[in-house]
């Protein structure tokens, strides 16, 4: 809107000065004519001064031109103002575009960096005998837990996280650790978030996935558990996924990804009927990435 009311006011304007250039074309050439008969048809200026009319209509034609030049040429199409203004906003159009672009070139080279990492990282499982396992709870419709908290209490789920994945690496987002509020015994917790300053005493942090593999890159087994930002951007690097499933539906806020049957195939699935400790039927199922 700011825009065109400029655009509109600049157009009055210069139809403006246009018009008295007009104007002052007609006057003058009236003016001329007018100086002309004054000089010859009524003698002003007498014997004394000669031609004096072609003098003044020279130096009334140079006005003219002047005016003609200011009109046109000096304050060109509509002002220097007008043209600073539209010169700053198309600077300004491209440090959005140049901006754009960076943007575009840094997701590029991060983009190969990380399809690099997971060539390497991929011959270096297949070298060290390397399984990455993420490992969940999951409800119905992948519910995965609310409010940054579990939403059931399943002993037997717990007891089976707690044998797989003592010894090992287990590597987490921040919230999740931030849920479970301090590191669990006899394992490495590794905790993930972009914060560059976060501490969590007898835990290490790092700030990327692909950090987080390194530091657990002599675990022959390690084990990402959750929650769902990590899962996410896990799944695609896990070689195994040992799934805890309850067999109920809760109100969640977040969830595990979709597994996609064409990538993973099922390789076990134990089935539990609810009991005194454990609330819910659950069953214990592993996936296996196919090759
Ligand atoms: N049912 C289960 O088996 C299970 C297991 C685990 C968790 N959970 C549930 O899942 C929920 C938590 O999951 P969530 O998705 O909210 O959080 P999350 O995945 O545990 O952690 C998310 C945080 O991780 C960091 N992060 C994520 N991607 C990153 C990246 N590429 N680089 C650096 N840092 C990154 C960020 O931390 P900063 O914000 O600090 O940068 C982000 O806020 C809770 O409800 C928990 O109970 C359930």
């Amino acid at each position: 809107m700011q825009e065109q009311h400029e655009l509109y006011e600049n157009a009055r304007k210069r139809i403006k000065q246009k018009r008295r250039l007009y104007l002052h074309f007609v006057i003058f050439a009236i003016g001329s004519v007018f100086l002309f008969v004054l000089d010859r048809f009524f003698n002003v200026g007498g014997e004394y001064v000669d031609d004096w009319f072609k003098w003044a209509i020279l130096l009334w034609s140079f006005f003219w031109i002047l005016h003609f030049v200011n009109v046109f040429i000096t304050k060109k199409f509509m002002g220097t103002e007008w043209e600073r203004k539209h010169t700053e906003k198309l600077v300004a159009k491209q440090e959005i575009k140049i901006e754009k672009i960076k943007q575009g070139l840094e997701r590029e080279s991060q983009h190969k960096a990380e399809s690099q990492f997971y060539n390497d990282l991929e011959r270096k499982k297949k070298s060290t005998k390397q399984t990455i396992t993420l490992i969940a709870a999951i409800a119905n419709d992948n519910a995965l837990g609310k409010d940054n908290d579990l939403i059931w209490h399943l002993p037997a789920d717990l007891k089976r996280f707690k044998s797989t994945t003592t010894g090992h690496h287990i590597i987490m987002g921040r919230n999740t650790y931030e849920s479970i509020g301090k590191p669990l015994p006899n394992r490495t917790s590794v905790i993930i978030t972009r914060n560059p300053d976060y501490k969590a005493e007898g835990c290490v942090v790092v700030n990327s996935l692909k950090e987080a593999i390194e530091v657990a890159e002599n675990d022959t087994n390690p084990y990402i558990i959750g929650g769902a930002q990590i899962y996410e951007q896990a799944i695609e690097l896990a070689d195994k996924l040992d799934i805890t499933e309850v067999h109920n539906s809760f109100d969640a806020d977040v969830f595990f990804p979709i597994i996609d049957k064409r990538k993973w195939q099922e390789t076990s699935r134990k089935k539990f009927s609810a009991d005194e400790k454990n609330q819910f039927d659950y069953s214990f199922v592993t996936y296996q990435k196919n090759d």
